[in-house]
Parts: structure tokens; C-alpha cells; sequence
């Protein structure tokens, strides 16, 4: 747990019991609340002391120039940037003339917990100030998944042992003074001061506060509204001003009476709306909230968690830690996917500034076969979000003169913002990555509907640019060259196996759509020798293989090049990207992070078993695992070819990735994708779930630590339990028609009422291949 004792492992809970303020930065992502809409950082409700203030509104951005020292053609000229929006979780406290801020004075206890259950954030502490006054605060915090505008706070003071007089500030406060921040590339671009007030307002107890970006010319409404119970000593009054708005509230308390401020926050924002219709967006949502209550608000909470926890909770005996990460993972996957609606899911989801609070194949790869199992519904969105984009996408693809559709690697709105092409626009394979979450939703839930209006015509643009991208050599084959895998420690290889085979499987799918759809497919110029060639080459693709070696090679000529001098690279010099150039790593064999490894686990049915344990063991000693992106894959491998534990000590690394803060850069926001990670790890891995085929495959299998392992998946308006034990396995179908799948290749056919066991196969114990030296996983047994 972020390396202190103060972090509780509790099945249902992520408890904090002592403030530490080295771990600040950490523990507001950790505790960030969001709901894919709105989004706020764990700061302290008097704003400080902080690490990073954070408020988050998806798709909300300022745009920069991106300067190059040296220009090239089709180089991206302007760059995105998350910014921090209006705060309207502030409430500051001043006990007989002295803030309440922890850093002066005592502070005798605290407490803050989130409960994944009922989706709240608590805080409850005891503090005294420099004069000796001792007030307990207790806190409340919230953003509605039921009501996407709304974020709201329970606030309370009390007295402890004297009569107190405090005042309460409850602010909306915009262009926050923002902390410096690092070099580190991964860290976002600070942009200060972008919100330009438009208009603010105090009328009793409500607030509102307008901006505009000037460049990215987004228009921003915050309002707020307030609920105050306190003795008949309580006085109120607002005002506001270009950058704030505020309500004071006063009171002379006497130990036993509270002074208790409910406050109703929402937002809304556009790049079309005019300043009225923002303006009354959130009066509207806010009256609706009011109306609703903060009890309603917290009960109909509690309602939507209970539903999504009904179909996704993941029970894991013998492992109290993975057991709390995985719920933790799982609830702020929702967090950042839930009401993202028609707007990207990025790799920090809300809860951070990291990456520029820009989404890259981390959301299709990553998140949302997870989704796609657990809330389907926030898969079809964050797909059509996709398809709104295509337009930049026409135009990018245009531009590099290439047919169909070239996706960014990174961005918030659509456009590129990769300044780095070598493992920005040259990861074509973020396309294929998009088309496979397209077909992985639509065989997962048979939406039709979302096929034809939108599958069609993602999958259609995406297997032009393949066709366009790539050619046919003498012989026939198909070969995509100069192209960046997922492994960014190599670019611009030819014939990147992970690419190629995801490319195939993408223009086979584009064709098969383009038959069942020929009315779509003929709207969008598809005809039937476009789709011909389309199979000719995936049929045709090439997928390196030196079979002296018996060998898949990450790209053509891969196993030739010079292997990393990992003798004499010392742990303090990872991530290698950190330490050394770029010229250097492309030219060895040194994988940041799983490649060809993933490759065999979404298109495992392009390997064969043998293959599959001989690859396995060859790109293990060179895989240094710099993206977190890694460990999640490496699990749910090793568990296949038979290395249950090894499998095990990754699950382990991409579970307490954010909780351990293994990258020493939680601050920075959650990593949303290792976060999912988790789920991928413990399906994928030990229940041996694939879903290449029209029936779900499981082949289970767990590590000696766990005793069991339980999880569902939502299929086709179905859900299936899936229940494991070291020796057996049992498959529920919890309700609806009848459902076949296959265990270990035996098809099952499950109803209702009728669970079937299974025995669990115990896969021969292979001697576990190593890591680089330093790069192995920390054991967990
Ligand atoms: C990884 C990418 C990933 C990005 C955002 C990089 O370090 O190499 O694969 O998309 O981080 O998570």
C-alpha cells in the first residue's frame, strides 16, 4: 500500500487511517471520485496542503503549439491539454480566527475512506488549532453516476471541548495557482491562468461561475448550491467575482452542535453551446440535484453501484490485497468509463493531469474488453466517440496519403497529438485495436443495431488503411512495413507480428460486416472486389517466423538484431527511455513492454501451443516491462503456457500498480489500463477466458496462493458466473436463454437453473523462464 501503514487492506474499501503528507500527491488519485463526466482529484476539502488541485471535466481542454526543433511534413502543429476547471469541491474552515489547515496546529486523528460500495468518499477528522480550539470535521464527497452533472459534498464542524465560533467558505474557485510540475515526459503540459471569466453570479446560496478557453474556445459553467443546518447563530452570505464564487457561512458553536453544509456542485461545458445555454445547462442540472436531495443522491448511489457490482464483482480467496485492488480496479474503471458518453475514456481517466489527460489504445485494448463484460453500454459510447472522430481521422489518413481512416495515437478531441511519430502516428496499430473492440462488443452483446450504424463503418475505414498502408510482395504475401508495435523500444519495423495479425483480423472483419450489411457497406463505396482484397490480405498477411529458431518474431529480422547489454544496465537506469536515446534501444532487442506476448493473447488462435511456450520463453529475459501496460499480458501468458505462479507475480504487479505505487507515478493520475489490467489478469489469466471464437473459451487454472476465484461476464443479456476451486470450475448461468460455451474445448451447453462442474486441468510445471536482471516481478507467494 503506497509504501505506508496508514493504507488499510479491506475488501470493500480503500482506508487511509493517518495523514502523510510525502504521500499526498499519491493518495488524491488513489481517492479520486469521477464519473467519466466529472471528475475530481482526492484534495483535501480546504484545498490545501496539495500536491496537484485537480478538477476534471472529459473532453474539456486547452489547445498549445507543439514546437519542433526541426518540422516535418504531417507534424501535428498543436497539442492538447487536460486542464484543471472550475474547483467546486473547496470548502475552507476557520476556527476562532485560525485557518483550518493541517499543516499548522495538531492533528489528532484522520480518516478517509472510499467505499466502493456505496461509491463515497469519507474523511473524518480531529484537529487543533495553534490556539488550542479542537473541532472535528467530517466530509462527504461525491460525483453522481446517476446524474452526470453533479458532484456534491456533506460538510460538518463541530466543536470538541469549547464553544468555537468557525466560518465556513464554501468556493467555486477557477485558474487554481497551479504547483510546478516535472520533465517527465509522462507528466502533463502545466497550462496556467486558461480560463477567461465570462460571467459569475451570487444569489443566496448559489453560485455560478462561466469561462471560455481562448484557443480550444470551450465554454465552462460551474454552479453551486447549498443546503445549511446549524444552531439559530448561523449566518450566510455569497458573493462572487470573476474567478470565485462564495458562500460564507458563520456560526458560534458549542461542543455537541454541528454546523452541516450540503452542497450541490454541477457543470456543464461546450464548444458550440452560447453563454445562456451553458448558463442555464447548469441551473437546470443543479435544481435537479437540489430536488433530488443529498439522501437521494447518496441512494441512488448506492442503487447504480449495486447493479453494476451484481454483474462484475470478482470474489478472490487467499489473497486479502488482490482482493481489495481488484474491486478498487474495477470501481475506478467504471469511474472513468460509466458516463463518459460520446467522449474519450484517457489513460488517467479523470483522476490526474498525467499524459495530458489524452486516451491511446490504453481504452480499446485495455479497458474495455473489461466493459464490454462488466457494462457494455459504456463500450457502444466510447465507440461512438470514435466514430464522431472520424472525420480527423479521414483527413489524417489523407494526409499521409493513406485511404480510410488513421486514428491519433494520442488526443482528447480526435485530432493528433503525438509530436513524436516514431511511436506516435507510426503505431498504426491503434486502428486494428479500435476494430477489435468494435467486433469483441458487437459478438459479446449481438447489438445489431451498433453494427450497422456504427461497426460498419469503423471497421470499413480501419481495413482501407491497412490495404492502403500495406502491399502485396512478388510471391503474394502481405506486408505492412515501417510501422511501431505496441513494444515503443522499437520503431518503424516492417512486419510487426501484433500489428499484422490484429490488421488481418481486422480486414477479415470489415469484409464479413460488409456482407451482412451491404446497404451500409454500399453507402460508404464498399464493393465486393474491395472486399475481396480485403481478404486476399489478411489471407495473405505475413507473420515472421524463423523456423530454425521455431520462433514468431516480433518483426521481420527481429532475432537478428544485438540483445541489450542488460548485464550492465542497473535498476537505476529504468525506464530505459528516462536514460537513454531512442537510436540505441530501436536497434537491440530490449521490449518495454509486451508485443508479440500480446499478440498470442488475442490472437492466440493464430499459434500453435508448442509455440506459443517457445515464444513465451524467449521474450521473457527481454522484456524490461517500462510501461505498466506490460504486466497484465505477461500474467495472463505465463498462465497459458504453464507458469501459474510467475503468472501470479505479474497479476500482482498490475493490481497494486496505483495501490503500491509501483511506477513512483500515482501522482500523476491511476493508470486506467493496468487498473483493468487486473481484471484481464484474473479472467484472462487464471480463467483462462478467450473470445476469439463465437463461444467464450475458459481453460482455468490458479496460482497455489488462491484458494478461489469468481467472476461474471455479461454475454449477450446474460451473465455467467464463473466459479474456480483448485480442482474445479462451475459455470452458472444466472438468467436467459440457454448459453454454449466451451471448457478447454469441450462445448457446454448452460441453462438456467442447471450448473455445470468441470475438473480444473493442472498445466505441467515448465521451468519458469527469467527476466532481465532487476526486471523481475516482486514474488508474490
Ligand atoms: C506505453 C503506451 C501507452 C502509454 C499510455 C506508454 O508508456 O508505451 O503503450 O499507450 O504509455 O499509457
Amino acid at each position: 500500500m503506497i509504501s505506508h501503514h496508514a493504507y488499510a487492506v479491506e475488501p470493500w474499501c480503500l482506508r487511509e487511517t493517518e495523514l502523510n503528507l510525502d504521500v499526498l500527491a499519491q493518495s488524491e488519485s488513489v481517492f479520486a471520485v469521477s464519473n467519466g463526466h466529472v471528475g475530481w482529484r482526492g484534495n483535501l476539502d480546504e484545498g490545501e496542503p496539495h500536491a496537484l488541485p485537480g478538477s476534471y471535466l472529459n473532453g474539456v481542454h486547452e489547445q498549445h503549439p507543439l514546437p519542433y526543433a526541426e518540422a516535418g511534413y504531417g507534424f501535428p502543429e498543436s497539442g492538447q491539454t487536460v486542464i484543471n476547471v472550475t474547483n467546486g469541491k473547496l470548502i475552507r474552515l476557520l476556527v476562532d480566527d485560525e485557518p483550518f489547515d493541517l499543516r499548522y496546529g495538531r492533528l489528532r486523528s484522520h480518516e478517509r475512506v472510499l467505499d466502493l460500495r456505496t461509491g463515497l468518499l469519507h474523511r473524518v477528522c480531529e484537529w487543533t488549532s495553534p490556539v488550542g480550539q479542537t473541532v472535528r470535521v467530517r466530509s462527504t464527497r461525491m460525483v453522481s453516476f446517476t446524474q452526470r452533472a453533479i458532484a456534491a459534498v456533506a460538510y460538518e464542524v463541530e466543536p470538541v471541548d469549547a464553544r468555537t465560533s468557525v466560518v465556513v467558505q464554501s468556493e467555486l474557485v477557477a485558474n487554481e495557482q497551479m504547483p510546478a510540475l516535472s520533465g517527465d515526459p509522462r507528466v502533463g503540459a502545466a497550462l496556467r491562468s486558461c480560463l477567461r471569466p465570462e460571467e459569475n453570479a451570487a444569489v443566496d446560496m448559489r453560485l455560478r461561475l462561466v469561462h471560455h478557453t481562448a484557443a480550444s474556445d470551450q465554454r465552462i459553467g460551474a454552479a453551486a448550491d447549498h443546503v445549511v443546518r446549524g444552531p439559530a447563530s448561523t449566518r450566510s452570505s455569497s458573493e462572487s467575482a470573476n474567478d470565485v464564487g462564495r458562500l460564507t457561512v458563520s456560526a458560534v458553536l458549542d461542543p455537541g452542535e454541528t454546523l452541516r453544509i450540503e452542497k450541490f456542485v454541477s457543470y456543464g461545458w461546450s464548444g458550440i453551446r452560447s453563454l445562456p445555454a451553458v448558463r442555464d445547462q447548469v441551473e437546470a442540472a443543479l435544481t435537479g440535484a437540489r430536488n433530488t436531495g443529498w439522501q437521494g443522491l447518496v441512494d441512488q448511489q448506492r442503487e447504480y453501484l449495486d447493479g453494476f457490482w451484481r454483474h462484475a464483482d470478482i470474489e478472490v480467496d487467499g489473497d486479502a490485497e488482490i482482493q481489495q485492488a481488484v474491486r478498487f480496479a474495477l470501481f475506478h474503471v467504471l469511474q472513468a468509463g460509466s458516463r463518459a458518453e460520446q467522449r474519450s475514456i484517457p489513460a488517467k481517466g479523470l483522476t490526474g493531469s498525467g499524459y495530458d489527460g489524452h486516451a491511446f489504445w490504453d481504452t480499446e485494448t485495455f479497458v474495455l474488453p473489461l466493459l464490454t463484460y462488466a457494462s457494455p453500454n459504456c463500450v457502444a459510447e466510447a465507440l461512438h466517440w470514435r466514430q464522431n472522430t472520424l472525420p480527423a481521422a479521414r483527413e489524417r489518413a489523407e494526409q499521409l496519403g493513406l485511404r480510410g481512416a488513421v486514428f491519433p495515437w494520442r488526443t482528447i478531441d480526435g485530432a493528433e497529438c503525438s509530436g513524436y511519430w516514431p511511436a506516435g502516428t507510426a503505431a498504426f496499430h491503434i486502428n486494428a485495436d479500435i476494430a477489435a473492440a468494435v467486433v469483441r462488443y458487437i459478438r459479446a452483446t449481438g447489438d445489431t443495431d451498433f453494427e450497422r450504424r456504427t461497426g460498419v463503418e469503423l471497421l470499413v475505414e480501419t481495413a482501407r488503411l491497412w490495404h492502403s498502408l500495406g502491399h502485396h510482395d512478388s510471391g503474394g504475401r502481405f506486408h505492412i512495413d515501417g510501422v511501431t508495435g505496441p513494444d515503443e523500444y522499437s520503431a518503424l519495423a516492417n512486419d510487426n507480428a501484433y500489428t499484422n495479425l490484429m490488421a488481418g483480423a481486422n480486414l477479415r472483419a470489415a469484409a464479413d460486416v460488409a456482407e451482412r450489411h451491404p446497404e451500409q457497406a454500399a453507402a460508404l463505396g464498399v464493393d465486393k472486389e474491395e472486399a475481396a482484397g480485403w481478404r486476399d490480405a489478411a489471407k495473405a498477411m505475413s507473420v515472421p517466423y524463423v523456423s530454425e529458431l521455431g520462433l514468431h518474431e516480433q518483426s521481420a529480422g527481429y532475432t537478428g538484431l544485438d540483445v541489450w547489454d542488460f548485464e550492465n544496465t542497473p535498476p537505476e537506469l529504468y525506464p530505459l527511455m528516462l536514460h537513454f536515446p531512442y537510436f540505441d534501444l530501436y536497434r537491440k532487442q530490449v521490449v518495454k513492454q509486451a508485443d508479440l506476448v500480446l499478440a498470442m493473447y488475442l490472437r492466440g488462435d493464430a499459434f500453435e501451443a508448442d509455440q506459443k511456450a517457445r515464444n513465451f520463453a524467449y521474450y521473457e529475459p527481454l522484456t524490461v516491462r517500462d510501461s505498466s501496460l506490460s504486466a497484465c499480458v505477461q500474467c495472463v501468458m505465463a498462465a497459458e503456457v504453464g507458469h501459474v505462479r510467475l503468472a501470479f507475480d505479474y497479476l500482482g504487479e498490475a493490481a497494486l500498480m496505483d495501490l503500491a505505487d509501483l511506477e513512483k507515478n500515482t501522482r500523476d493520475g491511476l493508470h486506467i489500463a493496468s487498473l483493468a489490467g487486473t481484471w484481464v489478469g484474473l479472467v484472462a489469466g487464471f480463467g483462462g477466458m478467450r473470445d476469439h471464437g463465437d463461444v467464450l473459451y475458459f481453460a482455468p487454472r490458479l496460482p497455489e496462493s488462491l484458494s478461489r476465484l469468481a467472476f461474471s461476464v455479461l454475454i449477450r443479456q446474460r451473465c455467467l458466473r464463473v466459479d474456480i476451486t483448485g480442482s474445479q470450475v462451475t459455470y452458472t448461468l444466472r438468467d436467459g436463454e440457454p448459453l454454449r460455451i466451451s471448457h478447454g474445448g469441450e462445448v457446454i451447453t448452460l441453462s438456467k437453473g442447471s450448473p455445470q462442474t468441470r475438473p480444473v486441468e493442472h498445466p505441467t510445471a515448465l521451468p519458469e523462464p527469467a527476466q532481465p536482471p532487476g526486471r523481475r516481478p516482486e514474488p508474490r507467494r
